[in-house]
């Protein structure tokens, strides 16, 4: 019988870094995969399950406009509950830190149904910063029977944690292999004009950003914009309508300042790859800058990602509107720190962590079926 693997997840990120995941258990005849949405991001979601053809299973359809924490976490309890009931998998897997893995992994839970954990371990120890995501980590992690790391780093947090070390497997970062679906030697897209001009791509969306810090760090964009017309600067809007708002009122009038649509994963690649600077406080983004090889200013005031603040791709800026400004022109001026950004070396991995999960799942429930069979024999080879 191949073990029934459920993937649950619902926004944008957590769709990126599962499709490897799902295409590789839909390959492996050892196997049956099944594939559970929340519909947390009914747009942005939807991007990502196209571009990998993905079709779910179930779909939970919960997005409503300007959801509250609450309200996504209740919605995803109540109508996975019947879904898991009924369908009965080995084993749920979920994805980082969002209310969807939250609330996936307690509804599993509640029906003792173990769970795998992709991209667990990630900590800042400050439970506000980001927020709810670091508290979200942490619950999941300490729900999981699998907690998948994707570095040595996630792994220790997790042994300060004491979770157990058998239960703890370091095999990279999904986001790496999902590179392999999308990046491509050439390629064009209408907003990257080949003008000359120095292109800053931005990204914006956190929760404990919204309100004050995003309006200095789009002031500070707005500056730039204003003062360096060799400048342009590409703003895909998140579909948060407060995010959308705010761009709109700061950066909407400027002729060098595009405010565009969520890109699809592909275009997201391709184009961050052909660009010279990426402000953003995204965590996603922050894994594929060094594979990018494109210096990144972090507009938080900290990070679960230290690896790449290490490798020297990524700079904490933080949001306020001078600091936001000094450093982009610094990074754009001094070739020799640009470079030195650059060319750091993507600690997040060789694009096989998807399969190495599939390793550690088939092991895991080989061992399981052996102690049922023959605990004494387990017994002796342990
Ligand atoms: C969520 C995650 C965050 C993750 C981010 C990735 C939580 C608590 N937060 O935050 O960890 O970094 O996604 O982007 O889970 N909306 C649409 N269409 C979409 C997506 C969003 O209209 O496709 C609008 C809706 O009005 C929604 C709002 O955006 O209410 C906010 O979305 P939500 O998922 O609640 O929060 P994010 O800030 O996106
Ligand atoms: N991304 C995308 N299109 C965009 C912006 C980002 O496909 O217009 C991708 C990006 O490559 C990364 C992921 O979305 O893989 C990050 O998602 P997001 O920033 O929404 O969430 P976070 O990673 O902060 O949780």
């Amino acid at each position: 019988m191949p073990i029934k693997v459920m993937a649950i997840f619902g926004t944008r990120p957590e769709a990126i870094k599962m499709a490897p995941v799902i295409k590789a258990l839909e390959r492996d005849g050892r196997f049956q995969s099944q594939v559970v949405v929340s519909g947390q991001h009914r747009d942005m979601l939807d991007q990502v399950l196209a571009y990998f053809e993905i079709v779910p299973d179930f779909d939970l359809n919960i997005m409503k406009k300007s959801q509250s924490l609450s309200d996504i976490t209740v919605r995803i309890i109540s109508r996975l509950t019947p879904v898991l009931e009924d369908q009965r998998p080995d084993i749920v897997l979920v994805h980082g830190d969002t209310a969807t893995t939250l609330g996936a992994s307690l509804a599993a839970y509640y029906q003792k149904i173990p769970i795998g954990h992709v991209e667990a371990g990630l900590r800042t120890w400050d439970k506000y910063s980001p927020f709810p995501e670091e508290a979200n980590r942490q619950l999941v992690d300490a729900l999981s029977d699998l907690c998948f790391a994707p570095t040595p780093e996630s792994a220790n947090n997790l042994m300060k944690e004491n979770h157990l070390p058998s239960q703890i497997f370091v095999v990279g970062n999904t986001a790496i292999d999902a590179m392999k679906y999308t990046i491509q030697q050439e390629y064009t897209h209408p907003c990257l004009a080949d003008n000359g001009k120095k292109k800053i791509l931005v990204t914006m969306h956190r929760r404990e950003n919204l309100g004050k810090p995003m309006t200095e760090v789009f002031q500070a964009l707005a500056l730039l914009a204003q003062e360096n017309n060799s400048l342009e600067i590409i703003f895909p809007m998140h579909k948060n309508p407060a995010v959308r708002l705010l761009a709109q009122k700061e950066l909407g009038q400027l002729s060098n300042v595009q405010l565009i649509e969520p890109l699809d994963i592909f275009d997201f690649h391709n184009f961050a790859q052909r660009c010279n600077l990426i402000l953003t406080d995204s965590g996603g983004v922050q894994e594929e800058a060094p594979s990018l090889g494109v210096p990144v200013l972090v507009l938080r005031e900290t990070t679960e990602r230290p690896e790449g603040v290490k490798a020297g791709t990524l700079k904490l800026v933080g949001t306020k509107k001078e600091v936001v400004y000094r450093e982009t022109l610094k990074l754009l001026e001094n070739e020799e720190l640009y470079r030195k950004m650059a060319q750091a070396k993507n600690p997040y991995g060789d694009g096989q962590s998807s399969q190495r999960i599939l390793e550690v799942l088939f092991q895991h429930f080989q061992s399981k079926q052996a102690t049922l069979e023959n605990p004494q024999l387990v017994e002796l080879m342990e």
